[in-house]
């Protein structure tokens, strides 16, 4: 099955679906319920405890005493040490309404947090995947601390995540049965807080799992014509505003980068603009993703080794367009600008060479010293288009340096603003989400590095490996003239293993802290 149509809006199936989200497919039923969880008829109800914890209190504690000490038992024997993310099962005997209890660990209390929530959750799905129904409370709410809004959104974000593979081209080893999802609360009055959230995590989690299945998707069958296409049935099935640009459109608005990018391609390069919220005087924030579906290097050739993974080229522009689809189906009272610059970065006859000198939009001319620094190529004709939005804030996306990842792993994005103000919101973002950023500078003094002796500035320094991530960040400040910031996604877009909710691949980096940003913008 096309993966990409299983998180399609519009709605064909969701009659039975309690949470429904208008017009939405989903891939799992979630419910809200209020009841006691000693008594719920199900297949397994799922029950986290923390590290040294001897007698569990809350619903475990309930549920315990129903089974006659049966946890209480598991802990003192230390058959069960409750590690993040450590899973142990119990059979019930017909003591209490469900079949089974599946212990899951929080690890210990002072680390814990809504994104360990998301990581106990993911593994206690997993753990789950031959059955057809897991009950569960929403991590955190009781004993953990949490509001029930966070707790349910986080559960439910946790168990989305954790279950998404990318089955395009493989026949699942162990097939996910899990269809549903049920979260029992006791108390009435933090019900309509924990549909709230638990519907709005189904929203952002499926559109996490949209951009990685984007993201995944091999540059083969994904060229910037494919994306643009993925970009435009997003923006029917959503309501939103739509334009794609081809070659014949880029050139007349100028965008020298772009076209530089993609000429060495038999696959066109596309710009692709989607807007939602926007009226005659409104200042929208603006999102832009870096959209290389495959980068070679071009002529300046990439190494043989990992080059497979410069499909995720274009994650940047996969993270844009979830957070579109979170933003327009959340609702959220912000108009917001969505722009993918999309190329194909290849060397041939026709291709960008080293030494070649281009004009991007905005009449800068530059002097490519490497083909395989195209990002800031096709991002600076994407930043001179925000302009004529005179908008708040924006955002860039991008998958851009290698030193990024030398500096920060696979931990952090490196973040980098001319606005403080804006810096801190996307850092609280990231706080919130688990999606983490590290602040890394704008010198004026890195300017240095990209002068050119026959153009306005260069694309890479010959000053050696100094700064990578910094001066490809300085290159974009050339093209901005607002309130921005630049996420150099490039460590945490794939394969990135210390999260439990991540699969191997693509991430999905971005649209869980863009969406959160924008909802507390809002
Ligand atoms: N797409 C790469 C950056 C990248 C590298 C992303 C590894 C993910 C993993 C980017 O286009 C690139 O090649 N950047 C060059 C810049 C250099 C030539 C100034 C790099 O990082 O080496
Ligand atoms: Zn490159
Ligand atoms: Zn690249």
């Amino acid at each position: 099955m096309n993966q990409l149509q299983r998180y399609g809006v519009v709605n064909a199936l969701s009659s039975s679906i309690h949470l429904s989200i208008e017009g939405v497919i989903s891939i799992m039923d979630i419910a809200v319920e209020q009841g006691d969880i000693t008594k719920v008829q199900t297949d397994a109800i799922c029950l986290g405890i923390f590290e040294g914890v001897q007698r569990p209190g809350g619903a475990a504690g309930a549920v315990d005493r129903a089974l006659d000490g049966a946890i209480s038992e598991v802990l003192a024997d230390r058959d069960f040490s409750c590690k993040k993310g450590e899973v142990f099962w119990l059979r019930t005997h017909g003591k209490i309404g469900a079949k089974r209890v599946l212990l899951v660990g929080l690890g210990s209390a002072e680390k814990f947090s809504a994104d360990v929530v998301r990581e106990v959750s993911a593994a206690a799905a997993r753990a789950a995947k031959a059955l057809s129904e897991l009950t569960t409370i929403a991590h955190g709410a009781g004993i953990g601390g949490l509001d029930a809004h966070t707790a349910a959104q986080a559960t439910v974000e946790g168990t989305l995540l954790g279950l998404y593979r990318f089955e395009k081209f493989k026949k699942p080893e162990e097939p996910i049965k899990l269809e549903r999802l049920r979260l029992i609360e006791r108390s009435s009055e933090k019900l309509d807080a924990l549909k709230a959230g638990a519907q709005q995590g189904q929203i952002i989690a499926e559109s996490v799992l949209f951009a990685r299945d984007l993201a995944n998707e091999p540059g083969q069958s994904l060229p910037p014509r494919e994306l643009a296409a993925h970009a435009q049935r997003l923006a029917q099935e959503l309501g939103l505003r739509c334009e794609v640009f081809d070659e014949k459109a880029l050139e007349k608005l100028g965008m020298g980068g772009i076209l530089a990018v993609g000429k060495g391609s038999d696959e066109p390069p596309r710009f692709i603009v989607l807007e939602y919220n926007l009226r005659k005087d409104s200042r929208p924030i603006v999102l832009v993703g870096k959209g290389i579906t495959f980068d070679s290097g071009g002529i300046s050739i990439k190494p043989r080794e990992g080059m497979e993974a410069m499909k995720y080229d274009m994650s940047g522009a996969a993270a844009v367009l979830g957070a579109m689809r979170a933003v327009a189906l959340l609702k959220l009272p912000v108009a917001v600008v969505g722009l993918i610059a999309a190329a194909e970065n290849l060397p041939s006859g026709k291709a960008l060479k080293p030494g070649d000198v281009i004009t991007i939009s905005n009449k800068k001319t530059v002097e490519v010293t490497n083909t395989d620094a195209e990002g800031r190529l096709v991002l600076a004709d994407a930043l001179v288009y925000a302009q004529r939005y005179h908008p708040q804030a924006v955002i860039d996306l991008a998958t851009l340096t290698g030193a990024c990842t030398i500096a920060l792993g696979k931990e952090a994005a490196g973040l980098f603003s001319n606005d403080e103000s804006l810096a801190q919101k996307i850092e609280r973002a990231a706080q919130q989400t688990g999606e983490r950023v590290w602040r890394l500078p704008l010198y004026d003094e890195y300017k240095e590095l990209i002068k050119s002796e026959i153009a306005d500035i260069k694309n890479s320094t010959n000053k050696g490996p100094q700064a990578g991530a910094a001066v490809g960040a300085i290159f974009l400040r050339e093209f901005v003239n607002y309130p921005w910031a630049h996420l150099d996604i490039a460590g945490v877009a794939y394969d990135v293993e210390s999260r439990l909710y991540h699969p191997k691949g693509a991430t999905g980096y971005g649209v869980r802290l863009l969406a959160q940003l924008l909802r507390e913008w809002a």
